[in-house]
């Protein structure tokens, strides 16, 4: 009986063509394709061991020793919807683990806790990073043989694609957070694509860190209400088209354009929507126009929040880390790199 703890990363992802709007929001299935940058060290960690005691799996409000990040401050309703997720990894483990011939095992009730390694106040969307690694973590611990379960895990892409879909069920954007660094969502599954940028870096510059007003799940419905509604599926993909030819040929510019008007035209939907509602701020503006006059390429996007996502090419970090500061001494500047997605950790002490 597999006794260790088990424990997986997943990192964010950012958006360069927006997920926005379900075809079907049980199994967020997506009105278009999208398409992010995987990130390296904005994640989330998930520890899981078997408890002691009680009849039902629980999320602990602590750290796991030995792990770095924040314990992140969950709303009821994040709480239930995190431990739901867990409920459908334990239905759906037997069959997928079979799939790649392996077994499951009943390992008693999950005790799970979790870290982010970005601030709870930097406004950092984790739900992509969070339903990631619960999944990892969660199959990984159904797994009966949990060094074979790692092995193929390492070895087979097929798994790691079965498990990202299995975490789009919790939260969509997750399913993109398990390759790297540039990954395509289409329909049901997602997938690394090819590029040839240099290598890249995401400054987030944090405007404000205030809790969202409007959650992703009512932003998906809501943005169906606005007038720019009926083109943009359309729009989103000729865009991802259009994307995807510029990342094979490292074309920089149309990569930086396209982010901008795909992050503009899910902001108008935000703010055309009935009700309206709107995340930009006079901060938001402030940073996109400075931006602009520095004179060096960039690309601009926003997630659902205030916070500007300033993506420069690695080369090129320092010196858009300084103008910022020089201009923005008032906003923290979060540094991150591109990155290639979820990853279970050594195990932390028992067998493994
Ligand atoms: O995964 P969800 O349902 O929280 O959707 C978030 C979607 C955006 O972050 C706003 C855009 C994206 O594609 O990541």
């Amino acid at each position: 009986m597999p006794k260790e703890r088990v424990l997986a990363r997943a990192p964010s992802n950012i958006a360069i063509v927006k997920y926005m709007g379900k075809t079907d929001s049980t199994l967020n299935l997506p009105e278009n394709p999208s398409l992010s940058m995987t990130l390296a060290k904005l994640s989330t960690y998930v520890e899981i061991h078997a408890g002691k005691s009680g009849t039902q799996d629980r999320l602990v409000a602590e750290a796991p020793p030995g792990v770095p990040g924040e314990v992140p401050t969950l709303s009821p309703a994040g709480i239930e919807k995190f431990l739901a997720h867990f409920a459908r990894i334990r239905t759906r483990a037997p069959n997928l683990l079979r799939e790649f011939e392996m077994e499951a095992f009943d390992s008693g009730v999950g005790e799970i806790r979790t870290t982010n390694t970005f601030p709870h106040a930097a406004g950092i969307a984790s739900s992509a990073s969070s339903f990631a690694a619960l999944t990892l973590a969660g199959v990984a611990f159904l797994a009966r043989d949990r060094s074979l379960f790692r092995a193929k895990f390492a070895s087979t892409p097929g798994l790691r694609r079965r498990l990202a879909a299995l975490a789009r069920e919790g939260s969509g954007s997750s399913i993109r957070s398990f390759e790297g660094p540039f990954v395509a969502w289409e329909g049901s599954e997602a997938f690394s694509v090819e590029a040839t940028l240099p290598a890249l870096s995401d400054l987030v510059v944090v405007v404000a860190s205030r809790e969202k007003k409007v959650s992703s799940r009512e932003a998906h419905l809501r943005v169906r209400t606005s007038s720019a509604w009926s083109g943009r599926p359309a729009r989103a993909h000729t865009r991802y088209a259009e994307l995807r030819t510029a990342l094979v040929a490292g074309d920089f510019p149309t990569f930086a354009r396209i982010a901008e008007e795909d992050a503009n035209d899910m902001h108008q939907l935000f703010e055309t929507a009935e009700p309206a509602f709107s995340y930009r701020t006079k901060e938001t503006r402030q940073v996109m126009e400075f931006l602009a006059t520095v004179g060096a390429p960039y690309a601009a996007t926003l997630d659902a929040g205030p916070n500007v996502h300033v993506i420069v090419p690695q080369s090129a970090e320092l010196l858009w880390k300084r103008r910022i500061a020089e201009e923005f001494p008032q906003y923290p500047v979060l540094v991150d790199r591109q990155g290639t997605g979820a990853e279970l950790m050594a195990p932390l002490g028992g067998e493994g």
